[in-house]
């Protein structure tokens, strides 16, 4: 593949609420159905400390606490994304974080339950998608 300006990497994180559901294969298979490609995956279960350090621009919000409780309360996968333009792209997929007002076939639309458990999580610009795709993954993980 050719390198170019445009060609980006974003995280993506399917949250508790997707993997106790069964959904990893079908939210999986949207990514890749939009022609995004999946560079790394992994399934973990995030520790209070770390769900606290991912989410600290969200710290002074009224719903902190209990984005942490949530993100800690299961497994989630985690996957480093790549495409042109797949910080945008994985942004318009996912939907509003509101399920309720997330458009028709977006994955929030399809699997957001209300806007806290709403499926799926993406980095929202470049410097929070490398903060946060080096966040999970190793440069080695990054390189197959
Ligand atoms: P994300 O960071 O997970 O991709 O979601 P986002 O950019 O669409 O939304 P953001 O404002 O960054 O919020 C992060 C996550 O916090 C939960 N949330 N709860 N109770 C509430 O009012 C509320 N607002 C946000 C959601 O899980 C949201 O995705
Ligand atoms: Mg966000």
């Amino acid at each position: 593949m050719t390198a170019s300006s445009t060609m980006e990497l974003t995280l993506a994180i399917l949250k508790p609420d997707s993997v106790r559901r069964n959904l990893i294969g079908q939210i999986l298979a949207q990514i890749e159905a939009a022609g995004l490609q999946i560079r790394a995956l992994k399934r973990l279960t995030l520790t209070r400390r770390q769900a606290e350090a991912f989410y600290d621009v969200h710290r002074e919000r009224p719903f902190f606490g209990s984005l942490c409780d949530y993100m800690t309360s299961g497994p989630v996968v985690v996957a480093a994304l790549q495409g042109e333009r797949a910080i945008e792209r994985w942004r318009e997929l996912m939907g509003a974080t509101d399920p309720a007002k997330a458009a028709e076939g977006t994955i929030r639309k399809k699997f957001g339950q209300n806007i806290e458990q709403n499926a799926v999580h993406g980095s929202d610009a470049t410097e929070t998608a490398a903060r946060e795709v080096a966040f999970f993954f190793s440069t080695m993980e990054l390189a197959g």
